[in-house]
């Protein structure tokens, strides 16, 4: 099967108009999750990456095994309140309001180069934020890497400075 494929599309959720993207049909089925992370892993390959970071909770679900792939850590970016140690808090926008993220101020060495790697590239909001979380954390943002773009909402436009490479694309 290819990765589209295996991606169920429900209509109404959570909202009417919405048209969902659930990926725990690809992730369900052994060939298609590990063709994600082959994929994710081939791009990566030559690119220096020293640590994958991902967002908490679906980013979780590719950047781990991308990282245990590549024989490299996996830093989790998470929601506020939740990580132990000292933090660095970012906030950034949403359609009603605000939300934050935080890394471990620790958890980057200066100069150490950084995929990042989330479920979904929708408005692009929430990479932007975990971007600058690696920066202010000392790190070199290199890719961020996606299973699925939504190009109609033009993350992209948000993440010109960046590599941004997505699996799956819907328009
Ligand atoms: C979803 C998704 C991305 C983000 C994309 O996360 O996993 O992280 O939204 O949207 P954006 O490009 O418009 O910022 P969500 O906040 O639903 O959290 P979850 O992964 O914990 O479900």
């Amino acid at each position: 099967m290819n990765l589209k494929e295996s991606i169920r599309v429900i209509e109404g959720f959570p909202k009417e108009g919405i048209s969902f993207k659930d990926i725990t049909t690809l992730i369900g089925d052994g060939e298609t999750f590990k063709q994600s992370v082959d994929a994710f892993v081939e791009y990566l390959k030559d690119k220096k990456i020293d640590v994958i970071v991902g967002p908490e909770a679906r980013g979780f679900i590719f950047g781990v095994p991308v990282a245990y792939a590549m024989g490299l850590g996996f830093v989790p970016v998470r929601k506020p309140g939740k990580l132990p140690a000292e933090t660095i808090r970012m906030n950034y926008a949403l359609e009603y309001g605000t939300d934050s993220l935080e890394i471990h101020k620790d958890a980057i060495k200066k100069g150490q180069r950084v995929a990042i790697i989330d479920d979904l590239l929708a408005t692009g909001g929430t990479i932007e934020a975990v971007a600058k979380l690696v920066e202010e954390a000392g790190g070199e943002v290199v890719t961020l890497g996606f299973t699925i773009e939504l190009t109609e909402l033009n993350g992209r436009d948000k993440l010109k400075k960046y590599d941004v490479m997505s699996l799956v694309e819907y328009d």
